[in-house]
């Protein structure tokens, strides 16, 4: 296997010594500074309750905590190492009770309907198994009004060199990238409306964002 394979696995499924180093260093440097930007675009009340899928090393929900001072953080990831190092990051908050990480996969929820007022993934949308049908899954636990926020550094979007960058890596990887027509008609068949998609195409960074109607 090669490095970049090495690394690709690391993304989809943090593990081992070398996936925490990897989720460690998501928390920080270009992966940080994309979650940041989006964060810009994305209106997080003081008492909203958010669940970031894929939380890998918990460094957004720390970054989500310190807005949503009087809400709550929930983070799912089904890698234990990601598990591990969210705790880890999120310590004093967990014991607060502001922050709280479950063990669980996107396609199985352990949440009841109409919960979030927000849900995020952060570099995360592409291992899911079943995009479409695990958008659903995430529909029915946002609450009437609550919007999903995806952000993506790879995706096929108008910046040629960025593109290109990204498809390599989906190749190398065996995932799938899109482009924005392809997310909106992802959000429109799992039943979300308001979809918005912001584009930082110097970077080749994408925010996704789509609402469930108040009245659901
Ligand atoms: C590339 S990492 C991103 C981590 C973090 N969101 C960030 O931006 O630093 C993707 C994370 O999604 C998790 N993940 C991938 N597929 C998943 C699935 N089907 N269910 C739950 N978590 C998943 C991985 O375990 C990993 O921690």
């Amino acid at each position: 296997m090669t490095l970049m394979e090495k690394m690709v696995n690391q993304a989809r499924k943090p593990d081992g010594k070398f996936g925490k180093i990897f989720i460690r260093g998501m928390n920080k440097g270009n992966h940080a500074k994309m979650a940041k930007w989006a964060l810009g675009y994305i209106s997080i009340k003081s008492d909203a309750i958010i669940l970031d899928i894929g939380c890998g090393g918990g460094g957004n929900i720390d970054r989500m905590t310190k807005i949503a001072v009087n809400g709550k953080v929930y983070g799912i990831d089904y890698s234990e190492v990601s598990i591990s190092t969210s705790k880890k990051v999120n310590k004093k908050n967990i014991e607060k009770g502001n922050v709280e990480i479950k063990h669980s996969s996107v396609s199985n929820l352990p949440f009841l309907e109409n919960t979030f007022d927000l849900i995020t993934g952060f570099e995360a949308y592409y291992f899911w198994p079943d995009l479409v049908n695990d958008l659903k899954g995430i529909y029915k636990v946002l609450k009437p009004g609550g919007t999903l926020a995806l952000t993506n550094e790879g995706y096929k979007g108008k910046n040629e060199k960025l593109r290109k960058k990204s498809e390599k890596w989906s190749k190398i990887g065996h995932f799938d990238i899109h482009d924005p027509d392809e997310f909106r008609e992802f959000l429109t068949k799992a039943g979300y409306s308001e979809i918005k998609i912001i584009e930082e195409e110097i970077k080749g960074w994408i925010l996704i964002k789509g609402k469930k109607e108040s009245n659901k």
